[in-house]
């Protein structure tokens, strides 16, 4: 069995593992008991995942709760329901919730952690590729509200990350781009992210393609754990959003106008920021930030996990505007853009400029 552990330190908390490696979910207790010394367990679950993985961690001491599938579930009603499901088993403060399941369930699962009797043990089981790389790492938790995603949350680090490379499997082609959107975002901030070691990972993303299709699992823990020390190196200097960490947003600041123009329906939110990557590298190229030869290594990059990168339609100029507007990343009526600088490596600039931000959306 394949594993490493690599440790985030957080301001507040000590630091956790993210443990990965090939079927890890037969064992997860045994990992679980090492991290938490909870004497009961709720599952959060939806009813996908539930069949496909849930019997792995039934026991005696472990309660399930099986949510509707899907993200117009995120909110405070089934935020609700999982901290009625938790006095209901009556889960007390030194027990631990698990979260089974893509981001929407990290997310949700982590935030009732956060709140329940003021926080109890939150582990994460993350079986999605976007979960694996990028929601499960971090304690960003949330859920959405009607005007506007993940509006409230908290931040709370997991005791846990437990990675199972073999969930993939049964994950479809779409959601396995959908993540492998955020991988090739990781390529495109490597040198800013101001990690320990170099990875050259858009060199890797480039050799090891084939096998990454294919979902070798070896290569794929690999990519799993650059993906989560980029990330870890990045919360390790800015916890809390206030400044480097906003490069994880690579392409975003797009993708969320597109999400919400579409009420997130037509595109997943990995669909969106491969649109939205391509948008920010042809707005690179208007500016001169960039070369065109690394311009076009990049688009080819994202061409070649055949990530989609034009919307099929033509959005509404200020409509797409004022969605940019109401990110939450905004500051001051600041549209704040991580725009590519050179090879994988990117700065943060307020544009004020509303014709050429949308220039390059159609
Ligand atoms: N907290 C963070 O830092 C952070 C970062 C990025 C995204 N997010 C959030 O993550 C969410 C998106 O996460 P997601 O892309 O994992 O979506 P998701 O959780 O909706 O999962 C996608 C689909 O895959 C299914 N699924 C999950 N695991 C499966 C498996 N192993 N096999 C087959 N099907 C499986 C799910 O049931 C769902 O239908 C969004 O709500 C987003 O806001 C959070």
């Amino acid at each position: 069995m394949d594993k490493t552990i690599v440790k985030i330190k957080s301001t507040n908390e000590s630091s956790y593992p993210i443990i990965y490696g090939e079927g890890l979910i037969n064992n997860a207790f045994d990992f679980i008991k090492q991290y938490t010394k909870a004497n009961k367990f709720l599952v959060v679950t939806n009813e996908t995942v539930m069949p496909l993985y849930g019997s792995k961690l039934k026991k005696d001491n472990v309660e399930f709760l099986i949510l509707p599938d899907g993200e117009v579930y995120k909110t405070m009603q089934t935020l609700n329901k999982i901290i009625d499901k938790a006095l209901e088993v009556k889960l007390e403060r030194k027990d631990a919730i698990i979260a089974l399941g893509g981001g929407v369930i990290g997310d949700m699962s982590g935030f009732a952690s956060a709140v329940y009797q003021r926080g109890i043990d939150f582990i994460q089981i993350p079986t999605t590729l976007l979960a694996q790389v990028d929601s499960s790492v971090g304690g960003k938790v949330a859920v959405n509200h009607p005007s506007g995603k993940n509006m409230i949350g908290a931040f709370y680090q997991p005791k846990l990350v437990l990675t199972d490379t073999s969930t993939l499997n049964t994950l479809d082609e779409r959601q396995f781009k959908t993540g492998m959107s955020e991988v090739v975002k990781y390529a495109f901030i490597e040198k800013t992210c101001n990690a320990n070691q170099i990875y050259n990972f858009m060199d890797f993303l480039k050799k090891n393609k084939e096998l990454i299709i294919l979902k070798d699992h070896q290569i794929l823990a690999k990519l799993i754990k650059i993906c989560c020390e980029l990330k870890s190196a990045v919360v390790n200097q800015d916890e809390k959003d206030k400044g480097l960490r906003a490069i994880l947003n690579f392409g975003h600041t797009y993708a969320h106008a597109i999400e919400k123009i579409t009420d997130y329906k037509k595109y997943t939110h990995g669909e969106a920021v491969s649109i939205g990557m391509k948008m920010i590298f042809d707005f690179a190229l208007k500016i001169n930030s960039i070369s065109k030869e690394y311009y076009k290594e990049a688009i080819d990059l994202i061409n070649d996990y055949g990530l989609i990168t034009r919307l099929d339609f033509m959005p509404d100029e200020n409509a797409f505007y004022n969605a940019m507007l109401s990110d939450k990343k905004i500051e001051n009526s600041q549209i704040k853009l991580i725009i590519p600088k050179s090879r994988q490596e990117v700065k943060i600039e307020a544009v004020f400029d509303k014709k050429l931000l949308l220039e390059g959306i159609l």
